[in-house]
């Protein structure tokens, strides 16, 4: 299959990539951070993506491209609108009148303020409560409204890209690889883990099942940031001390979720549900980065 990638340099984008061309697709990616200049494109113009050759010749667009800086969309959120809700539209609207499907990555952000203990399903009642899931689910819905041959996908707790790495995982081992003897970790935000390579997997499968619609795809296991940070020390032995700490002692512009905790009820009731448990996931990732950061 001929599939279009945008965000292909991301942290997603990297892994999704890898899997594409193992499967023997042939892939095209488009990122601000492509190594090729011809593909080094800012995605979010309509001239752009019309006049783009590899967008009139795939089969399949998987458009993970985002603003990701969730405090930067807090400040500006117009920004945030562009990227997450217009942009998606615009890819959405070239499928459509392709005729071919298109996938969307969201965010488990986008149940922010509904309090439910529990895992959320794709039965939940999304509300955002910060300007980035905000813009995420108003990408969400223009995707659905364009075209009835989408994917929709949240993720929870994004793990992988060594290299791209900018998340909690990659910063607590680079913490304790640097000497660190004591972490503060938070203690009530909670949410299940999403390792990359699990998600592009998980995708490439569902795709090729043809069941069209919206789904969480998550590790299993709900964990708060200081379970992780636990896990990590103890996978690694380091002597490091782990503090439980309050969210208030890292004030951020962007409010975070209390819980970003899926359950991929629609995965699995369809079969199709391949996430392994997040412990594992962590530590099959963790024993990859640690090689990769040391040789830095
Ligand atoms: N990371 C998470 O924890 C998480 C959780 C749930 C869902 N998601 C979703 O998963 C998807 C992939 O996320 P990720 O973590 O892989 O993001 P990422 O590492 O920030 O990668 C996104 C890539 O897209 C590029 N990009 C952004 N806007 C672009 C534009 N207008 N034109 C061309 N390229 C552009 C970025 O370039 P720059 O770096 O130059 O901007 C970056 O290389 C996103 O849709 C995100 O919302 C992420």
């Amino acid at each position: 299959m001929r599939i279009l990638v945008t965000g292909s340099a991301g942290m997603l984008g990297t892994a999704v990539m890898r899997k594409l061309a193992d499967s023997g697709h042939t892939a095209v990616g488009v990122d601000l951070q492509a190594a090729d200049p011809g593909l080094r494109l800012d995605i979010s113009r309509w001239d752009t993506i019309r006049e783009l050759p590899a967008a009139h010749d795939c089969e399949l667009v998987m458009h993970l491209a985002a603003a990701t800086d969730v405090d930067r969309c807090e400040m500006e959120p117009e920004w945030a609108l562009r990227q997450n809700a217009l942009t998606p539209q615009l890819w959405a609207r070239l499928c459509a009148d392709r005729g071919i499907p298109i996938v969307y990555i969201s965010t488990a952000a986008v149940f922010g303020a509904n309090p439910k203990a529990e895992p959320y399903t794709e039965y939940d009642v999304p509300a955002p409560s910060n300007r980035y899931a905000e813009s995420k689910l108003r990408g969400e819905e223009a995707v659905r409204e364009a075209t009835r041959r989408h994917f929709i996908i949240r993720a929870a707790w994004m793990m992988g890209g060594i290299s791209q790495e900018k998340k909690f995982v990659g910063k607590i081992v680079a913490q304790i690889l640097a000497g660190q003897k004591r972490l503060l970790a938070v203690a009530d935000k909670r949410g299940t883990l999403t390792y990359t390579e699990d998600l592009a997997a998980n995708l490439l499968e569902l795709v090729a099942s043809g069941h069209y619609g919206t789904y969480h795809m998550a590790n299993p296991g709900v964990l708060t940031r200081h379970d992780v940070a636990r896990l990590i020390v103890e996978q690694l032995g380091a002597q490091v001390e782990v503090e439980a700490v309050s969210s208030d002692r890292f004030p951020l512009p962007a409010p975070r979720p209390a819980s970003e905790a899926l359950n991929n009820f629609k995965l699995a009731a369809l079969g199709l549900d391949r996430m392994p448990s997040g412990a594992d996931s962590l530590a099959r990732y963790v024993s990859l980065l640690v090689p990769a950061l040391s040789r830095k």
